[in-house]
């Protein structure tokens, strides 16, 4: 138990800055247990205050605080474990002070620390602090220079900006200095110091000025940095033409690392990466680490505008800046990739992670009201629900609309820290619309249940649509108001043909219902024939939705709906019901076999693009099916998909076997999406092959293994032996580990997998992996291989009904939590449902969660998960 209860931070209690930095100088002596840092802050007065100055810095070891020159005396300042504390300053004054930080033994990764030898820093969203004091909030914006000095085995010394000078010094020493011309937060601030080997590019932009692209990776891994180059040529490219925003410095640099909490950062021209989600090449990355890379290297590009240019005025207006950049990540990709196919991907995620979400203890709204830590907020309700509000505007205005308000916030807001109610004024301004009631988006925490019935009358030709929407409560938000719901909806007739309708006496194939009253009734007219209605095409808002289609209704769908995301969703209700009725014990054997003849009818049209049957084939996943199913059962869940996957491998036996045959590659390996679809296609057949384990599955799985000339491949044919088990998938994990135990990126895979295995078995080859001299908990993706994809992607063993797995987890969140907080807080999550399962496996995740909360000195940041997932 913490003895000292934290005080959480609210949205209402917002005051402005009392002090603000117009110039920063930095000044770093880099030594990897003794760094010396030197600030030198112009500072003024911000506004008529008798505040004191009050600067943020923790885990500092102080050396000098002095004022305009003039050391202060002890009684001058006071230092303690968060602040800096000057009461009697000066309105306009420069603070220079110098401290002492041990980057080597900083093992939270945040501030500044050491990864493979090298110096790098993780400064979002409070790290900024534990590398000199300073208003670490991101409201101060202000221009910094940063000289940099090392031992020349640190070759390259990098920060934020333009290099403005840099030199050799005596006893083999040497410098930098940076400055970066824009005004910004210190959370954006980065250095890196190191050995490293550089791939480099250029790109003429669209007023023909050239940027230095240049991205930094470990000796020995430029080439595997060249897709993420081309990302990034091709994200600044579509940012140039979907958005008109242009790239603002002369050189923009990525850095690669492999120790780091998350995911990458959008420090200004100087992005810092989870090595994870940069390097790739065919034979030690698959087709979805190519497709994440290309994501993230867009994303954190993105930023450049969309956080860096414009950022947060607080913490709380964290969707502001991460919503909107998914929004824009999701759409690069779509159009890489294909709409259909990525839209279908972007929604599994959110139904995975954010619906979820919302419907636990740790539900809050895109924009939440108080926090304990920061850094517990950067949830999928953030960002990909944050993404979805941005996507429904647009629905809602129209793509012209959305430009010139997107046009409008980049030129209003240039330059400043800003708030979620000024970007949205921005659409309200371009349109001369109200959105008060679009911005319970943003307020209003929880899933939107909404209802359609349908009811036709084949005399009039009309068609009544009945729809109702209902908001479950969340903590903190008993009740709900009604939100506005965009359905995109279109009709088809019987044989899966478009059919016309007519609406306020429109001719249309498709149309835009908003629901935004507790329900509401629309009639279609003209409607020729009984109709089946395709509603919530392309998810057009993140909503579940029940209707009162028939089974009959949904094969008509799965079979030829003109929108590919309602036809594969088709396909999906289909399956949930199976599965779910399966758990009930009520196998309904008669509908699973038409259902497996529908499936074959979808993987045979040969105009349907390889990667969307991919997505065909999948189940739906047993985290989705837990969520669909009070109390949730995850032994009864996890038989009865693999049921069902029996049954459809049974049946479509020889359209697998045709196309794992007929997708064979034979030229070279290309990563774009139509090979990887491809790939995806045959790996998934193979898998669902490998559900009926006859001796014949495991030749032809081991066959696919060895046969493999890329990792795609590779893993597809490890896990399908993983499957089947045995001795075969015990010598493919040995030789895997041989052949790859040099490469960090791989062996990562090679653990995630064995996490990954539903075998009775896995939780204690799990545990037994935790000794492994390759498992290594101080490396956030090494644990996150093992244990975090243990506990989120393997149900069937993580609930076993003995509660070890919880066990297991939560020793883990409490050795964590003792260096790394930041990390050990994102391995709660999976406890957190705990009401939503059978009562047996509640009570003792329940308990574990208990023992977290209970425990001495734990962070603030698993205490505010664990209490919050309990209260
Ligand atoms: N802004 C980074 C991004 O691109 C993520 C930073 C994560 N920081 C944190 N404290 N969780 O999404
Ligand atoms: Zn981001």
């Amino acid at each position: 138990m913490r003895t000292d209860t934290p005080q959480p931070i609210r949205l209402a209690d917002y005051a402005p800055p009392a002090f603000l930095i117009d110039e920063v100088r930095l000044d770093f002596d880099l030594a990897p247990n003794t760094t010396r840092v030197k600030a030198k802050l112009t500072v003024r007065r911000n506004g008529e205050h008798a505040q004191p100055l009050v600067l943020n810095g923790e885990r500092l070891k102080p050396v000098s605080v002095a004022i305009d020159g003039r050391v202060l005396a002890e009684a001058e300042r006071t230092i303690d474990a968060e602040f800096l504390t000057i009461p009697n300053a000066p309105d306009a004054f420069v603070l220079e002070t110098e401290v002492e930080i041990d980057p080597e033994n900083n093992k939270a990764l945040e501030g500044l620390y050491m990864s493979g030898g090298r110096f790098c820093t993780q400064c979002e969203a409070e790290g900024f602090r534990k590398i000199t004091w300073y208003p670490d909030r991101p409201d101060v914006l202000s221009r910094f220079t940063v000289r940099i000095e090392a031992d020349r085995k640190f070759r390259h010394l990098l920060s934020n900006g333009n290099l403005i000078d840099a030199g050799e010094l005596p006893g083999g020493r040497h410098f930098a200095v940076w400055n970066d011309p824009f005004p910004k937060p210190c959370y954006l601030f980065a250095l890196v110091g190191g050995e490293l080997d550089v791939l480099e590019d250029k790109l003429v932009t669209m007023t023909g000025r050239t940027v230095d692209l240049r991205i930094y990776v470990d000796p020995g891994m430029a080439p595997r940095a060249a897709y993420a180059m081309d990302a990034l040529k091709r994200s600044m490219k579509w940012d140039e033409e979907t958005f008109g925003r242009e790239y603002d410095l002369d050189l923009f640099m990525i850095v690669a690392v492999r120790d780091f909490n998350f995911g990458a950062m959008e420090n200004k021209g100087l992005n810092i990466f989870n090595s994870s989600l940069l390097l790739a090449d065919p034979a030690t990355a698959t087709d979805m680490d190519y497709e994440r890379i290309e994501s993230v290297v867009a994303h954190e590009y993105f930023h450049n505008w969309t956080g860096d240019r414009i950022t947060c005025r607080d913490w709380f207006q964290l969707c502001l800046k991460e919503g909107l950049t998914v929004f824009r990540d999701q759409s690069f990709s779509a159009d890489m990739r294909g709409h259909a196919v990525q839209r279908i991907k972007d929604v599994k995620a959110l139904r995975a992670r954010q619906f979820a979400e919302d419907q636990g203890p740790l539900a809050h709204p895109v924009r939440p009201s108080s926090y304990l830590k920061i850094d517990n907020f950067y949830t999928a309700t953030i960002y990909e629900k944050g993404s979805e509000v941005i996507r429904m505007l647009k629905t809602l205005i129209g793509p012209e609309a959305f430009r010139k308000g997107m046009d409008l916030y980049f030129e209003r807001w240039d330059g400043h820290a800003t708030t979620v109610e000024e970007f949205i004024r921005c659409f309200a301004d371009v349109t001369g619309r109200d959105f008060e009631g679009f911005f319970a988006w943003y307020e209003q925490a929880g899933t939107p249940r909404v209802s359609l019935k349908q009811s036709y009358d084949a005399a009039a030709r009309t068609l009544e649509l009945e729809l109702a929407q209902e908001t479950p409560p969340t903590p903190g938000q008993p009740t709900k108001k009604p939100l506005p719901i965009p359905v995109t909806l279109g009709l088809l007739d019987g044989d899966g043909r478009t059919l016309a309708f007519e609406r306020d006496g429109q001719a249309a194939d498709e149309t835009l219902i908003v629901l935004d009253q507790a329900s509401a009734k629309v009639t279609l007219t003209g409607v020729d024939a009984a109709p089946v209605v395709s509603a919530l095409r392309g998810f057009s808002s993140p909503v579940e939705l029940t209707t009162d289609a028939r089974a009959s209704d949904r094969y008509v769908q799965l079979a030829g709906d003109a929108d590919l995301f309602n036809r594969w969703e088709a396909g999906q209700e289909l399956a949930r019901a199976l599965i779910l009725a399966r758990a009930k014990g009520a196998a309904d054997e008669v509908s699973e076999e038409r259902y497996a003849e529908a499936l074959g009818r979808a993987l045979n049209d040969q105009a349907s693009d390889p990667a969307f049957k991919a997505l065909l084939l999948a189940l739906p996943s047993e985290s989705d099916l837990a969520l669909a199913m009070a109390p949730a059962d995850p032994a009864a869940i996890h038989a009865a998909r693999d049921a069902l996957r029996l049954r459809l491998s049974l049946h479509l036996t020889e359209d697998l076997q045709r196309l794992h045959i007929g997708l064979q590659e034979l030229g070279e390996f290309s990563p774009d999406a139509a090979s990887a679809g491809r790939r995806a296609l045959r790996n998934a057949a193979l898998d669902l092959l490998a559900a009926n384990p006859r001796a014949e599955t495991g030749e032809l799985a081991d066959g696919h293994y060895r046969a493999a000339a890329n990792m795609t491949d590779a893993m597809g044919g490890l896990s399908a032996l993983m499957q089947i088990g045995g001795d075969l998938y015990e010598n493919a994990l040995t030789d895997f580990f041989q052949r790859w135990k040099a490469e960090p990126l791989v062996i990562d895979k090679w653990f995630a997998l064995q996490a990954r295995d539903p075998d009775e078995s896995a939780l204690g080859r799990v545990m037994g992996l935790t000794a492994h001299p390759a498992f290594d908990e101080k490396n956030p993706n090494r644990l996150r291989a093992l244990v975090s994809t243990f506990a989120n992607f393997n149900p069937a063993r993580f609930h076993d009904p003995s509660g070890a797995g919880y066990r297991f987890l939560a020793d883990q969140i409490l050795a964590v939590d003792g260096f790394n907080p930041m990390t050990a807080a994102r391995l709660v999550e999976p406890l957190g449902g705990w009401r939503r399962y059978k009562p047996e496996l509640g009570a003792l995740m329940r308990k574990e969660l208990e023992r977290i909360a209970g425990t001495e000195g734990l962070s603030k940041n698993v205490y505010e998960l664990a209490t919050k997932a309990l209260a």
